[in-house]
């Protein structure tokens, strides 16, 4: 662990009070340039740190932390879980350890993002604080066709936690975008991982991004319209990102055990937004105009054409017409 995790980890332990310099010193058998450098470092990420010269330092900004700790004394079978402050994508990270071996279901969780990545390429918002940011590791026994509907399962499983922690109605707009109301706030990445020697998808990372509270200083101009979070400025006494994420994880490892009988994409159905509506397919140079007809059992979106025609979309990306 790194030494400025290790000092985090003293701050949050005595969340909102002042914790000496030379008490973190003994503990950690740092000097006190070596402590000042992690609150440096700490700050940098974007954590905000009093120091009094007197007192020592004190985390500000509430006692919501991530922790392995927190999230595993919510879940009901054991996990592996690691905890970062800071890493460039959740999902890199857990793609990096599956190369290495690892062995699986894993997850990797976050603070901040410094390269979150979103689908198509896009980069993922990913602040300090405001968000989760998770990454499921699995070494599945399924084929390439189980990709579209363990992102269905996840979609699912997200949804319902945001309606197990408020009482906000979740919907899904296809594929991997949660929306409250009308707009999204949450994304999924569900990437492969084949093995160097076999060359065969051996792992799936399921990389999660949820907008838990409105981050400091608002949404960046370019998000502004299109993206919420499940709570404001302040989140409701006694609701934690932890609970959060061990909802969606044990939400999640139920649905995946269900991949071979899925009568959950029955929920998704229900939760989508996209079904019967006029839309706009993007696939890769084509565009073209439809109607959303059936969603799969597989996650495919079945889309009558203007002309009449019908195509399975299992790829690309849809807006809704406003007409
Ligand atoms: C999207 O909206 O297109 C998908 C966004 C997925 C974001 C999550 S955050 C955790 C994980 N790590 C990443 O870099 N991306 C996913």
């Amino acid at each position: 662990m790194k030494t400025s995790d290790k000092v985090l980890l003293i701050l949050e332990e005595q969340c909102g009070n002042f914790v000496s310099g030379e008490a973190i010193g003994v503990k950690l058998s740092l000097t006190r340039a070596a402590i000042w450098k992690a609150v440096s470092t700490l700050r940098q990420q974007g954590y905000t740190i009093s120091s009094s010269t007197k007192l020592g330092y004190k985390l500000e900004g509430g006692c919501d932390r991530l922790s392995v700790k927190g999230i595993k004394a919510l879940l009901s079978e054991p996990l592996e879980i690691i905890h970062y402050s800071e890493v460039d994508s959740t999902n890199t990270v857990a793609k990096r350890l599956a190369w290495e071996g690892v062995s699986a279901p894993l997850v990797v969780v976050a603070d901040t993002q410094t390269k979150g990545r979103g689908r198509g390429g896009k980069a993922f918002f990913s602040p300090v604080q405001s968000g989760l940011y998770l990454s499921l590791l699995i070494k599945p026994n399924f084929t390439v066709a189980m990709a579209l509907r363990i992102t269905a399962a996840a979609a699912i499983a997200v949804s319902r936690a945001i309606e197990e922690l408020s009482n906000e109605k979740a919907t899904i707009k296809w594929v991997n975008d949660i929306f409250l109301g009308e707009k999204k706030v949450c994304g999924i990445l569900t990437e492969g991982v084949s093995g160097f020697e076999s060359g065969k998808l051996e792992s799936v990372v399921i990389g999660i991004g949820i907008n838990f509270k409105i981050p400091k200083g608002g949404f960046p101009k370019e998000l502004q319209e299109t993206a919420t979070a499940l709570y404001g400025k302040k989140v409701p006494q006694g609701v934690t990102k932890n609970q959060l994420a061990a909802k969606v994880l044990e939400n999640l490892l139920s649905l995946l055990a269900q991949l071979d009988h899925p009568q959950f994409m029955e929920e998704y159905r229900q939760r989508s937004m996209v079904l019967n509506k006029e839309i706009t397919v993007y696939h890769g140079r084509e565009q073209y105009n439809g109607v959303v007809r059936h969603i799969t059992d597989d996650g495919g979106l079945i889309v009558t054409l203007e002309d009449g025609s019908e195509r399975e979309l299992n790829s690309g990306e849809i807006t809704i017409r406003k007409v």
